[in-house]
């Protein structure tokens, strides 16, 4: 693999998964691929998983691992062509990107979107100005519009806990007191059509997902209605598409057990950080139905999926 932006950058996504599913049963097999390489991990936003799996799998396969926090340990970088820096940004991406390529093999990226420019977010400047300047594969961390690294684990984590051969998946629109983006709905969503399940997507009208994600997709405007005979429910927040940005924050959609009464003692997943008691129900989260840990814990093994394709390409 050349570099891991999004899907379209996997040639065969199911072999990636594969090998994903394979690392987990022996971490450590392939511990002399990286060695001598170094992987940088830069982060424009806060991180715990992201952050502490990608270290973690890049070490599995014996690389060094070199973090920087943008916003609090580095100069502010200007991305916008032929500007005149006379203002608060010291540095350009286009010499950052450079140095930061000439000290690692390879540079995984993090970075959120505005929320507030929609045009801006989805052309992906930042991820895009680093495959364009770092001269080294670049994977995303979770970008403005996408969060593959935690598509392929949470499709693997479906695999692992399926117990039908196409179980039915609802993607559901949860409540949040702060604006959050569309890049994990909008990769799961992406990811999972390519899956063996019959996926359902459900929120209040107004929060479409970009149709370019959504495919042929089923939407569902009652979360009843689509939670019914549900093997496994995926919660996630996110703020509208069409009105960009915009908080709608419907106590209704939190999900709680007796909302799942109607599901096939479905398994409940969210990518993580989760606030209890908004999102979903403490009865949920410390029931016996939730397979956050799991999953969360599966992104070393997306991650190390990703970091072996591409070093065996170098
Ligand atoms: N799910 C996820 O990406 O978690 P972090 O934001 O903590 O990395």
């Amino acid at each position: 693999m050349k570099r891991f932006l999004s899907i379209d950058d996997v040639t065969d996504p199911v072999a990636l998964l594969n090998l994903a599913r394979e690392l987990k049963e022996n971490p450590y097999g392939q511990k002399n691929l990286g060695g001598n390489k170094t992987m940088g991990l830069v982060f424009f936003n806060s991180s715990l998983r992201t952050r502490m799996s990608t270290t973690k799998a890049a070490q599995n396969l014996g690389m060094e691992v070199l973090t920087l926090d943008v916003t609090s340990d580095s100069w502010m970088l200007e991305f916008g062509e032929g500007v005149k820096m006379d203002a608060d940004k010291a540095e350009h991406i286009k010499e950052a990107a450079a140095v930061m390529g000439t000290y690692c093999d390879i540079l995984a990226i993090r970075s959120f979107p505005s929320l507030v420019d929609r045009d801006k977010d989805y052309r992906e400047i930042v991820l895009e100005a680093f495959a364009k300047y770092a001269n080294v594969p670049v994977i995303n961390m979770e970008s403005a519009t996408g969060h593959p690294l935690q598509a392929l684990a949470d499709w693997m984590t479906i695999e692992e806990l399926k117990q039908k051969s196409r179980p039915k998946v609802v993607l559901s629109w949860a409540p949040h007191i702060k604006a959050l983006p569309q890049a994990v709905p909008n990769s799961f969503v992406q990811w999972l059509s390519l899956a063996d399940v019959d996926l359902t997507i459900t929120h209040p009208r107004g929060l479409e997902l970009e149709p370019k994600f959504v495919g042929n997709t089923r939407v569902e405007y009652t979360q009843k209605s689509a939670l019914e005979d549900a093997d496994f429910v995926y919660v996630k927040n996110w703020s509208s598409y069409h009105d960009y940005g915009k908080v709608v924050n419907d106590p209704d959609w939190m999900i709680s057990s007796e909302k799942l009464s109607v599901t096939n003692d479905a398994n409940v997943m969210h990518c993580l950080p989760v606030r209890r008691n908004i999102v979903i129900a403490d009865d949920v989260l410390d029931s016996s139905r939730s397979v956050v840990i799991q999953q969360a814990g599966n992104r070393e093994f997306a991650a190390q999926a990703v970091i072996k394709s591409i070093l065996d390409e170098l």
